[in-house]
């Protein structure tokens, strides 16, 4: 075993000869190598062919992290999968989702953390078996574990998060309203849905391609008869304000004379099987064969062939199946319609009935799939299932590594549906196929800090939920909280009720209206936290725990703080007129039924019962902090970005940093950005405005909204000097 010092915060110790997963990305060379072995929280023992890990809790001890997965914030109870699993019935009883988040924060009288780098399948029993102990399993002896120590948790995860590089920066127009469904399946139906936002006076500045856009679901192409002159419409769209963005999805369909699969086939690109031929698996197409994009040839490969859909004016992507997920295999699929052809006529029991059925329900994703076939690694063939969670994250990188090389300077949009840590550097992702569920409101939360604890900024779920048939008042008190998230995008499955923002009664439509106008009016803010959480390897939602310490704070699993200064607390509840909210200290609340600021009120700290109409956000902006906002347009490029209105909640003093860039470029990595350091006195029941420091030539004037301790409400303009000298 080799122990490495790799800063104050962390110890990593490398256990035989592990696979590179390249999650973390830090300087290996300047690290201080030890003799011994630290104390350490944990247990861990070592067989033959399997690690465990050994930690025990206390009674008060809680458990955040795993990325995304189910269950609470506190993962305390539960038994966890780390393995990227395509399930689209997200319960509580499920063990793993799309991503392996191998995460996990102690909270203790010393917080420690954890991170598992390792790409096969780990075991989480966390208080499940014995309620003070947590029990993980890999099967396996090569694994880089890396313990993070002596710091508060926010501190723990900032550590983490500065070993893994700088996380994806997407384009300031993916942070605007983005309409989905599978499918808008024509260029009519595409249209009709434009016309229902423009008729509307909705904002939206993207529309998604399902899987109908493609040739009998080919990569790559587009039917010419769905989407006729497709170049020529992606520029049409785009001259309204409109991006499209495709899917592409992991599997490339086996069909003579389609180039992606030829040269695939010509150049050796696909996974293999035991006799080194490729290996057939059946998703969306019938059979397909899987990119081995854990070899860097074929990666490129792939990776380039995003182009063809680039030089057709394409700004977006997200990357699905990836985890992958597979329909079925040949030999599976023959052996079960064997066993049915067997049963014909026979009388069949509680046994051979259920032998049956199951047969067929389980050929989705079957485990033993997934050990058929083999990647290219470093000139050795390697059984998929030691490497599974790396398969997403490379089909990621391929696209994003070709996306740079296509257009070097241009930011994409990209997500995937497949993750691990590591991928933040490269895109988001979305939390897949939820149900239009209350619960998933609450799932989709409880999952958004974690996800960014593990470096991925860019994330959202599928508001209104996939699977099912919204309701109207569901869709709003969704979106009153997806409005927060980077992605926010409504999206639903093949035959379910429509759910665009139009889609009900005059009411709702009214309601959502408000509702996707309060995220544009917010979209200054929420860029440049998100920004400044990737310039700074930071994190952009938090739990309460993160800043504060009492005990409440860490009890709280509803409620979020959104970048420096906001806490938001959404509506889960059908019919629910309200609900409670915790606050650790003094806010400002505003519940928002239009982006204009008329209902803000002071509340002390303490456990409060909040009404909350149909139409009303509620926001919550944090003791001595800024919330600068903007005046909606219907398209992110439209917004006024000579003013601002500053909502500040100011008892002493506050400052903040309004980060802003072209939105469109990579120059913000080599100091192509703006910021302008805003700052509010409070002193003798008076405001005093200045701008400390401003670098920001667009910005012109600043009208303040501000309250102080007596809970008054000042307003104020303040013109804002071109210069970058204290004024
Ligand atoms: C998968 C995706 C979903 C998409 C569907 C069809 O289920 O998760 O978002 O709509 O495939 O492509």
């Amino acid at each position: 075993m080799k122990i490495s010092k790799v800063n104050d915060h962390c110890i990593w110790l490398r256990y035989g000869n592990p696979v590179m997963t390249e999650s973390l990305m830090f300087d290996t060379q300047n690290i201080e190598t030890l003799n011994t072995l630290p104390v350490l929280p944990w247990t861990i023992n070592l067989t033959q062919n399997k690690m465990t890990l050994a930690y025990t809790m206390d009674e008060e001890t809680k458990i955040l992290g795993l990325g995304e997965n189910l269950r609470g914030m506190n993962k305390r109870g539960g038994l966890y999968e780390s393995f990227c699993t395509d399930d689209p019935v997200h319960t509580p009883d499920k063990k793993s989702l799309y991503g392996a988040h191998n995460f996990l924060l102690i909270t203790g009288k010393t917080n420690t953390g954890l991170f598992i780098d390792y790409p096969g399948k780990i075991t989480y029993d966390i208080g499940y078996t014995l309620h003070n102990e947590i029990s993980i399993t890999i099967n396996d002896v090569n694994v880089d574990l890396y313990v993070f120590q002596r710091g508060s948790l926010k501190e723990l995860t900032l550590a983490f998060r500065s070993l893994m590089g700088k996380a994806y920066a997407a384009p300031k127009w993916a942070f605007g309203y983005q309409q989905s469904r599978w499918s808008y399946e024509t260029k009519k139906e595409v249209d009709e849905i434009v016309q229902g936002f423009e008729d509307n006076g909705i904002p939206c500045d993207a529309i998604y391609l399902d899987i109908d856009y493609m040739e009998n679901y080919k990569d790559f192409t587009v039917d010419q008869q769905k989407f006729p002159e497709f170049e020529n419409y992606v520029k049409k769209l785009k001259n309204k304000g409109i991006r499209l963005v495709p899917i592409i999805d992991a599997g490339v369909k086996i069909e003579p004379g389609y180039d992606i699969y030829e040269e695939g086939i010509r150049h050796q690109y696909f996974c293999q099987n035991n006799l080194e031929e490729p290996f057939v698996a059946a998703v969306w197409p019938g059979k397909v064969h899987f990119p081995d994009f854990l070899n860097p040839a074929a990666r490129r490969w792939f990776g380039l062939k995003y182009k063809n859909l680039v030089d057709m004016g394409i700004e977006g992507f997200w990357n699905d199946m990836n985890e992958p997920s597979v329909f079925y295999t040949e030999d599976r699929l023959q052996k079960t319609i064997d066993m049915a052809k067997n049963s014909e006529g026979e009388n069949l029991d509680i046994h051979s009935f259920f032998e049956l059925t199951d047969a067929f329900k389980t050929l989705f994703n079957h485990p033993e799939d997934y050990q058929k076939f083999y990647h290219q690694m470093a000139g050795t063939l390697v059984n998929h299932k030691k490497v599974h969670n790396l398969y997403g994250y490379n089909m990621t990188r391929a696209a994003a590594e070709g996306l740079k090389e296509i257009d070097p300077n241009r930011r994409f949009l990209l997500f995937s549906r497949a993750s691990i840590v590591g991928q933040g550097r490269y895109a988001g992702v979305w939390t897949g196929d939820n149900h239009s569920w209350w619960e998933h409101i609450l799932l989709n939360l409880q999952m958004m800090p974690a996800i960014n604890q593990c470096g991925i900024l860019y994330t959202g779920a599928d508001t209104g939920g996939f699977s099912g048939n919204a309701n109207g008042q569901l869709l709003v008190r969704w979106s009153q909280f997806s409005l927060f998230t980077p992605l926010f995008r409504n999206h639903t499955a093949l035959n379910t009720r429509s759910q665009e923002p139009f889609a009900f009664d005059q009411q709702i439509t009214g309601i959502m209206r408000n509702v996707i106008k309060l995220r544009y009016a917010l979209i200054s803010y929420l860029y440049s936290e998100y920004m400044k959480a990737v310039t700074k390897h930071g994190v952009y939602f938090m739990p309460l725990c993160f800043e504060f310490e009492d005990d409440l704070s860490s009890e709280v699993d509803d409620q979020l703080l959104v970048g420096e200064s906001l806490m938001v607390a959404p509506v889960y509840r059908e019919n629910g007129k309200g609900r409670y909210v915790y606050l650790p200290e003094d806010m400002l609340m505003w519940k928002a039924s239009t982006h204009e600021i008329k209902e803000i009120q002071l509340i002390r700290k303490g456990t409060h019962y909040i009404n909350l109409a149909l139409e009303e956000t509620p926001l919550f902006i944090r003791q001595n902090r800024l919330l600068p906002m903007s005046e909606p347009a219907l398209h992110v490029d439209d917004i006024n970005l000579t003013e601002l209105t500053v909502l500040g909640f100011v008892t002493d003093e506050a400052t903040y940093v309004y980060y802003d860039d072209d939105g469109v470029t990579r120059d913000y990595e080599h100091g192509g950005y703006w910021e302008t350091v805003i700052r509010v006195v409070y002193h003798n029941s008076q405001f005093t405005t200045t701008i400390v420091h401003n670098t920001n030539h667009i910005l012109q004037k600043i009208h303040f909204i501000l309250v102080g301790p007596d809970g008054k409400r000042v307003e104020n303009q303040l013109v804002v000097n071109d210069t970058s000298e204290p004024v």
